[in-house]
């Protein structure tokens, strides 16, 4: 039993048990302690409006530096000094980017990203998308039983971004496998031997992404980063660095994310076969259950997203100072009973009266938002064309201890 099932409700926010089943914590929370002083020393906020009100108002609330708040792994190693320029260097050019910045540079950087992203742009890609689903499919359904995080949706955001990035398919898996192992950089629980590990993936990172550039600047092609450094040369608004960590920042946006969002979208159609049997037959539903997917099962349920104050703020009765960090527990807010009546039942056919924060909301509103969708919709009705009677062999998938909010596999049989 968690701590917090005990009594206590001081949640651990990393501590697996919480990760692989948060919602009963978070759901105590946000009627118990909904702005909450964690034992981490941030403030965790459960409720849909202060979500919203923080997501919304960037002047008290600034993404500039929030990305770890009170636990900043680079501070507990003794402050920023104790690294080494190698480090800081690399940390820079992967946890500090545009996503972590204010206006105006927030807002400049973003304009110039964002189009690569419009709705119009990702139906553009259609064939492509579409082309990658069935290759996977193909080759998972070769097997009769497959898994549909490892053999499905971890593959297809991860080669749709590359694609758009420009990363050739050669240096794809190199690349794939170096950036998993960054992420010890920005977790607050880690080894020593996985903290050596991440650095040495950063170098090799941020080297790749410089080549990359390099080369495109004397060979551009129709890819993301010879668009951006068009930008740049046209119109002086994006250095070097900027434009690296703009890129890094897109990869690991859209990959983990949109695995999750895909295989935990699919567990749930598979294990309520009333509703997976309605879209199969009225595809009318598919939009319908894909807001649902995105409400229910948040992709990086347990934590999210971080804000600093900056100025003193009262919320819920308390005294959030400035300088203080808030995170907001994007999907606890999405089961809001004061949002979503009944929020713990999943139901395809639900029309909320406000959208869930799935993507956040405000000036940092998710540029991604249209591609996960897209790579959604596609995967879940090209399933329902080839395998209507698709049979879920995993009836209770759990998370995988070293990936944050991932399922470790979840079993279906074709046949
Ligand atoms: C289901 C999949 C996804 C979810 C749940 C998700 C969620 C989010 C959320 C909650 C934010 C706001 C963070 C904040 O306010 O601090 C965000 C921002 C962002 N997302 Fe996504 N995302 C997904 C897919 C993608 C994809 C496919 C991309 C690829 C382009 C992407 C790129 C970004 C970027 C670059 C930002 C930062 C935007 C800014 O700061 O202006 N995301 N995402």
């Amino acid at each position: 039993m968690s701590e917090a099932a005990a009594g206590a409700l001081r949640p651990d926010l990393y501590d697996y048990d919480f990760q692989n089943d948060p919602i009963a914590t978070l759901n105590r929370l946000r009627a118990e302690d909904p702005v909450h002083w964690s034992r981490h020393g941030v403030w965790y906020l459960t409720r849909y409006e202060d979500c919203a009100t923080v997501l919304k108002d960037p002047s008290r609330f600034s993404s500039m530096a929030a990305g770890w708040g009170g636990e900043n792994p680079l501070a507990r190693r003794g402050g920023a000094g104790a690294q080494s320029a190698d480090e800081q260097g690399i940390s820079r050019n992967l946890a500090v980017s545009f996503n972590q910045m204010d206006p105006p540079d927030h807002t400049r950087i973003r304009a110039l990203v964002v189009r690569a992203f419009s709705r119009r742009s990702i139906e553009d890609r259609r064939d492509r998308i579409q082309a990658v689903i069935d290759e996977r499919l193909d080759a998972a359904a070769a097997k009769g039983a497959f898994d549909l995080v490892t053999d499905f949706a971890f593959h297809v955001p991860i080669i749709v971004a590359s694609e758009i990035i420009g990363i050739p398919p050669g240096d794809r898996e190199a690349f794939r496998g170096a950036f998993e192992k960054t992420a010890a950089l920005m977790a607050p629980k880690r080894s020593e031997e996985s903290w050596a590990e991440a650095v040495e993936a950063g170098r090799f990172v941020g080297r790749y992404m410089r080549d990359l550039i390099a080369e495109r600047r004397v060979a551009p092609t129709d890819d993301l980063v010879s668009t951006l450094i068009a930008e740049e040369d046209e119109k002086g608004s994006l250095d070097g660095p900027e434009l690296s960590s703009a890129l890094s920042t897109i990869y690991t946006a859209a990959g983990t994310t949109t695995e999750r969002f895909i295989s935990s979208g699919l567990f749930l159609l598979l294990s309520h076969p009333d509703q997976w049997r309605a879209l199969v037959a009225d595809r009318g539903l598919v939009a319908g259950a894909i807001e649902e997917i995105l409400r229910f099962h948040h992709p990086t349920q347990s934590t999210s997203t971080n804000r600093r104050c900056t100025v003193d703020v009262e919320m819920g009765g308390k005294t959030l100072k400035a300088g203080d960090t808030v995170r907001m527990g994007l999907g606890a807010a999405n089961r809001d009973p004061a949002v979503f009546p009944d929020p713990d039942r999943f139901d395809i056919h639900r029309k909320p009266a406000q959208p869930a924060l799935a993507f956040g909301a405000g000036p940092h509103f998710c540029i991604g938002s249209a591609l996960a969708r897209f790579e959604a919709r596609l995967a879940i009705e090209t399933i329902a064309d080839r395998w209507p009677d698709l049979r879920l062999v995993t009836t209770a998938p759990v998370k995988d201890p070293r990936r944050h909010d991932r399922y470790r596999e979840i079993i279906v049989a074709v046949s």
